[in-house]
């Protein structure tokens, strides 16, 4: 006889059979009934208990909370709710739950709020709902790995710790040994970083992107998936400080196959998890619909969670020039009765998340790709357009999310790389070695970077990230 998963005993025609449950008390009614979850489902199995000939002392320690070892016999289920329970035979209390503890804490069977259970991250994974978050992102992230191995791509290993600014928008978080009560210090006063542990300035990775390049102009197609930092202060439902993000980038690709990559991979991992999701999704789909009947109609879903994923998948995305975009929102009625917090009048404006929002929601209504942006609002490696004034870049954008995915062509000609960098201070020292890749067999290259945290929320239907994410790090938070 041996250990079997609630997922796989849920399922099993072996009746009379007797097998091994472990896992941690839900529920438990009637001195009989005792409920079992073991995380590999969202759903319970019963085990039924013949209190007569238990001894009550043991029958004490079995609450809410705590760990059972649990041996029975696979019986058809009398009662409704479920096809199959388990008959007890043996019982074991592997550790006890003091019920009195449990009541202060998320595991006490109510309802707590989102808060209170961010508030006890160590625990929420007991919860349904965390549950179903946490294997979903465990589900999307095999999917990830499944569809560049299935496409030919490599995966690289960029390093965390970098001395580069990928980004160049400074937001880094810096990686020292030095003694910060007594640095070395240089004659002028600064810190002498030559004496830190690296023999320079060096920071967590806001991006694996400039390093997976080298590799792509190697191995042809690559990708990284791995966590990414940004000290930057902002405080959204839509923004960590620790990230994990996906990025892909391919050897003589241009724009548009970049694009079709990113449409088809989105729509790949969102059909993976609709096949292989279906008991999470479902009862985060419920959720949703409960949560939802507390708000005004006009901030509800438009779709039952699973419908909105299907809709992604089968159709095409939106493509729109950043040009036309300007025109669209220039003219569109929020503009015009001054309902954005920041106007749209001039071609050049960087996009705000409520202009995100309003193309994807309410004028498109579907997914949309933005793509040949003023190089002036974009990074410096983005490939310089004709007109010498956009870049190749492509952002896609999500309903309920706004920017899920950024990428571009990059800048494979290096005197116009080399220009960039001039123009935006970027020393040509820190970077000699991704300018070294433009000087030995350059080419058109392409790649874009995805939040996994924003595409497990559009596919959870969770409204904050730092729900879907166990540990969530930002300004302020740093526990566990
Ligand atoms: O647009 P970003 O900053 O692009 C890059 O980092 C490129 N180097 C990617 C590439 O081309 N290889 O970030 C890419 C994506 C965003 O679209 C967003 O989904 C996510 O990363 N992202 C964040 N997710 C959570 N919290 C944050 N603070 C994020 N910043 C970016
Ligand atoms: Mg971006």
């Amino acid at each position: 006889m041996k250990h079997i998963s609630i997922v796989d005993l849920l399922v099993s025609t072996a009746i009379h059979q007797e097998f091994i449950v472990k896992g941690w008390v839900r529920s438990f009614r009637g001195n009989r009934f005792i409920v079992i979850n073991d995380g590999s489902t969202i759903n319970n199995i019963q085990c039924v208990l013949d209190f007569e000939n238990t001894d009550p002392a043991l029958l004490k320690r079995i609450s809410t909370g705590a760990a059972l070892i649990i041996k029975g016999t696979l019986e058809e289920s009398q009662g409704a709710g479920q096809r199959v329970e388990l008959k007890i035979s043996d019982l074991e209390v592997a550790g006890d739950a003091d019920p009195e503890e449990v009541k202060r804490t998320i595991l006490s069977p109510k309802r707590h709020s989102l808060e209170t259970l961010r508030e006890q991250a160590h625990l929420r994974v007991r919860t349904n709902t965390f549950g179903a978050i946490m294997r979903l992102r465990s589900k999307l992230s095999f999917a990830v790995h499944q569809y560049f191995n299935d496409q030919g791509f490599y995966q690289a290993h960029t390093p965390i710790i970098t001395g580069s600014d990928a980004e160049g928008a400074g937001e880094m978080f810096r990686v020292s040994a030095l003694d910060p009560e007594n640095p070395p210090k240089k004659e002028d006063g600064t810190i002498d970083y030559s004496q830190d542990f690296f023999g320079k300035e060096t920071n967590l990775t806001v991006s694996g992107q400039l390093e997976a390049e080298t590799y792509a102009l190697g191995l042809g197609k690559v990708y990284t998936f791995g966590p990414t930092f940004r000290a930057e202060n902002s405080n959204t439902s839509r923004h960590l400080a620790e990230f994990w993000m996906i990025e892909p980038e391919v050897a003589f690709y241009d724009l548009d196959a970049n694009m079709d990559l990113a449409e088809d991979f989105i729509k790949s991992v969102l059909g993976y998890v609709l096949e292989h999701c279906q008991d999470d999704l479902a009862f985060l789909e419920k959720r949703l619909i409960e949560e939802d009947s507390k708000k005004p109609q006009a901030e509800r879903a438009a779709m039952p969670l699973r419908d909105k994923l299907k809709f992604v998948v089968d159709n095409n995305f939106k493509r729109v020039s950043y040009t036309e975009a300007i025109a669209i929102l220039r003219n569109s009625k929020p503009n015009k009765k001054k309902k954005f917090k920041y106007l749209i009048d001039e071609w050049g404006a960087d996009l705000q998340s409520e202009h995100e929002r309003y193309l994807v929601e309410k004028h498109f209504e579907c997914p949309v790709i933005l793509f040949d942006y003023p190089a002036d609002i974009k990074a410096f490696y983005m490939r310089l357009n004709e007109d010498g004034k956009t870049v190749r870049a492509m952002d896609i954008l999500f309903p309920g999310i706004g920017e899920i995915v950024g990428g571009s062509q990059r800048e494979e000609r290096l005197d116009v790389l080399k220009e960039k960098m001039a123009a935006l201070d970027i020393p040509e020292e820190e970077l000699w070695w991704y300018l070294d890749t433009r000087k030995f067999g350059t080419c058109i290259h392409s790649g874009f970077g995805l939040g996994f945290e924003r595409l497990v929320l559009f596919a959870s239907g969770m409204t904050n990230i730092r729900d879907v994410i166990p540990y969530p790090r930002f300004p302020g938070q740093a526990e566990f």
